[in-house]
């Protein structure tokens, strides 16, 4: 399986892993479990996602059946915006772990750069955004202490790497003065509408793996009132032309775009047809040229700003 090697632990991350954000829970242990019988390693969760004990549950019983060893998956998760503060990183994390039912994460990201108001897990989990009022509560924990708490989970080998997502390159650069362990991976919305190029270049340039989310645009956002009605990139006359010139799928096209740079995907799909497509989509190559248009269409369109819950979230102002 293609991959990518982290820098660090020499780890090897593949290319092509599923996203768990919006896996019905009710059928998420059945595709997890299909997922990995069909080739997926990587599963891509994180707390926010309310499913990680039924993702645990496929996991489990994948291993069980035989169809894989716990060492050969690459399982991530990530820290959400309530538990920033040094006491509850560690907490967390080995509550997350408890509900995987496993005992490392193959990688631990901070899911925002924004703390919000700690939250018991007895009283709700996972807390999303808002308070038990509606209202968006901030919490002043400086991104040091999150990653300092970080590297401990790192040192302890509860988390094999960390990372972050949804971090700029000014907050990069500050987080590289203090880092005694360099972030793996920088997750973030990446797709056709949304190059994000100078952001690609910086993280290259430290060494910084980067995974993309919603590869597919839109497509992800129509489900939770999101895609600024955007035309979908699948419809889009360049990706559709270019998927028939290769006898593939405008979704295959997509994530190849992606991937032939060294960007890694995590596809997400609740139908198990769509799921084996998603994977199958490095066995060919887009010209240069090609790779050149579909990136032309770029208009910096951001779907996923908490700035547009309150404005005091504008991590990407
Ligand atoms: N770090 C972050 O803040 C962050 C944010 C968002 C996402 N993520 C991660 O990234 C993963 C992927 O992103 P995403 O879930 O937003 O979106 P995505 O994978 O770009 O798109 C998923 C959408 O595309 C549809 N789809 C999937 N495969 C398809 C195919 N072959 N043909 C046509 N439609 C297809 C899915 O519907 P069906 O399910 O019906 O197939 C779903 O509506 C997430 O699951 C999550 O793990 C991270």
């Amino acid at each position: 399986m293609a991959s990518v090697v982290l820098k660090g632990t020499g780890q090897k991350m593949p290319l092509v892993g599923f996203g768990l954000w919006k896996v019905t829970r009710s059928s998420c242990a059945d595709t997890v479990y299909n997922a990995i019988k069909h080739g997926y390693r990587l599963l891509d969760g994180a707390g926010d996602y309310g499913n990680e004990k039924e993702a645990g549950e496929g996991v489990a019983r994948a291993i069980k059946d035989g169809l894989v060893k716990r060492e050969e998956l690459f399982i991530t998760s990530k820290l959400w915006n309530t538990y920033h503060a040094r006491e509850h990183v560690r907490t967390l994390a080995e509550y997350q772990l408890k509900l995987w039912g496993i005992d490392y994460f193959d990688l631990f990201l901070i899911h925002f750069p924004v703390s919000l108001k700690f939250v018991e897990v007895e009283h709700r989990y996972p807390p999303e955004w808002f308070g038990d009022d509606g209202k968006v509560y901030l919490q002043d924990t400086p991104i040091q202490e999150t990653w300092e708490a970080m590297e401990a989970l790192h040192a302890a080998g509860i988390a094999k790497n960390i990372g972050i997502s949804n971090f700029s390159g000014a907050l990069i650069l500050d987080l590289m003065r203090y880092a005694r362990v360099h972030p793996a991976v920088l997750q973030i919305e990446h797709h056709p509408y949304l190059t994000q190029e100078p952001l690609v270049k910086l993280a290259k340039e430290l060494g910084i793996a980067i995974t993309a989310y919603s590869s597919f645009g839109p497509q992800s956002f129509i489900e939770v009132n999101m895609d600024r009605d955007a035309k979908l990139l699948m419809d889009h006359h360049i990706v559709t032309q270019i998927a028939s010139a290769h006898g593939k799928t405008p979704a295959q096209v997509l994530l190849r775009w992606a991937t032939q740079r060294g960007i890694a995907v995590i596809p997400k799909s609740n139908n198990e047809q769509r799921l084996m497509q998603n994977l199958h989509c490095i066995d060919f190559n887009l010209s240069p040229e090609q790779i050149k248009e579909i990136s032309a269409l770029n208009h910096n369109l951001r779907f996923n700003d908490p700035g547009d819950i309150d404005v005091r979230l504008s991590i990407f102002a």
